[in-house]
């Protein structure tokens, strides 16, 4: 096993993962992980943190809200739950790593 050269500070992963219409597990964060994906990766570039801050397509995360995507951030933020490209700031944010809705 070997460790990489180097790590990103921060990694975040947004569902893009798609369920046909039928399952009963809904239909999955396709379109809005998506739009969430692409959202970040231009602020990310935006504000010249491509070194330090990764953002990566991925398969379900195991929560498969109705509404939004998940997106996970590590290595301090969590699950992150429907979420919108509107809340693209605050996932970058220092304080994300609380559920959005949380009290
Ligand atoms: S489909 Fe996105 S978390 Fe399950």
């Amino acid at each position: 096993m070997l460790a990489p050269p180097f790590s990103p500070a921060h990694h975040i992963f947004v569902c893009t993962n798609r369920r046909d219409a039928s399952s009963g597990l809904g239909p999955g964060c396709g379109e809005t992980g998506e739009r969430v994906y692409n959202a970040l990766k231009r602020e990310v570039s935006r504000r010249g943190l491509v070194v330090s801050t990764w953002i990566t397509a991925t398969r379900c995360l195991g929560v498969c809200p109705q509404v939004g995507c998940v997106v996970a951030r590590y290595p301090d933020g969590g699950l992150l739950s429907e979420i919108t490209p509107e809340d693209v700031a605050y996932i970058l944010s220092p304080g994300a790593g609380r559920a959005k809705h949380e009290p």
